[in-house]
């Protein structure tokens, strides 16, 4: 069993993260942060506890905390596009009935990962890299005792927000440089996975035939992403991303990886947010190289941890 952090901007594929994590056998989630992205970090935060309520999380069992408003550097983008202006429209939300951990999000990060024995956490970032950048930069021994980093974000080709960078990592580069270059393991689940893992109507149907609250409300949230990626990006099934990060996490083996260096555009005039995968060095990145870019998902195994998650939440 994998003890995790998940830091999130819910989100549509955030909330389906947040439900795979809290239904699956071998995830321990022991901590949800939040971040600026999707939406502003109140309307995520909100977001994220109303998942809470869906997936039937009681009250103080794991603390709920939000952390940076805006990334480091730059201006604050948020994706209404793509989640609405609410940042997961779609669904009605319950009125959540867990209270926010007073801590910001950056000290729960810190305080978790000290407190456990090396090796021990794993943090799963399905937002921008904000909380994880000022963490590691606050307390930097925590990269020495973090498991591995596995994030939604980036990609090896191509991007979403712009020809060639995806939303988590072009929103907050600055921070997603520190996050890839901090010396911790860190596995890049991107676009060209994510990309596969949609939402089609086979998907859908297999769902909703659970027959509960919680998945009919994953439905409507894909109901709700399926407009937003035909409008905005000709997808004819929402590539639903983030519990792709968490779906590595329970089984390595759906995902094929590939050990490279990746390093952030920061500078590019068009190519700012790009992660740049280094592919000369063979099978193990050369010396030393800690990063990792997922190549390739077994879409049938990814959707099974989705049904199989929900499945065992029932009807909370
Ligand atoms: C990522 O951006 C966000 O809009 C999604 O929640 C996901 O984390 C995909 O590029
Ligand atoms: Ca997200």
């Amino acid at each position: 069993v994998s003890k995790i952090i998940l830091d999130c901007d819910p989100g549509h594929d955030d909330a389906v993260a947040l439900l795979l994590a809290w239904g699956s056998p071998a995830i321990d989630l022991v901590a949800v942060t939040t971040v600026a992205g999707n939406q502003t970090l109140a309307k995520v935060t909100r977001n994220a506890l109303a998942v809470a309520r869906v997936a039937g999380i009681p009250p103080n069992t794991i603390p709920f905390a939000a952390g940076a408003d805006r990334p480091l550097v730059r201006v604050q983008e948020v994706a209404a596009e793509i989640h609405g202006a609410s940042g997961m429209d779609g669904p009605a939300l319950p009125e959540p009935n867990i209270e926010l951990d007073k801590r910001h999000a950056i000290d729960v990060i810190i305080d978790t990962v000290m407190s456990h024995p090396p090796g021990e956490i794993t943090l799963v970032p399905t937002g921008t890299l904000t909380n994880i950048a000022l963490a590691v930069r606050k307390e930097p021994r925590i990269a020495e005792r973090v498991k591995e980093v596995v994030l939604m974000g980036g990609a090896i080709v191509g991007g979403n927000w712009s020809p060639c960078a995806e939303f988590n990592i072009v929103v907050d580069p600055e921070a997603a440089e520190i996050v890839f270059s901090a010396g911790w393991k860190v596995v890049m689940v991107g676009l060209d996975v994510t990309h596969k893992a949609l939402a089609t109507a086979a998907v859908r149907e297999r769902i909703l035939s659970l027959g509960t609250k919680p998945a009919k409300f994953a439905d409507e949230l894909f109901e709700f992403f399926k407009e937003a990626y035909r409008i905005s990006q000709g997808f004819d099934a929402p590539p639903v991303h983030d519990p792709c990060a968490v779906a590595y996490v329970i089984d390595p083996t759906v995902f094929t990886l590939l050990q490279a260096p990746i390093t952030v555009e920061t500078q590019g005039k068009h190519t700012v947010g790009m992660t740049v995968v280094d592919t000369r060095y063979g099978k193990d990145g050369g010396a030393d190289c800690k990063t990792f870019a997922a190549t390739g998902i077994n879409v049938e195994k990814f959707w099974d941890l989705v049904v199989d998650a929900l499945q065992r939440i029932g009807d909370p």
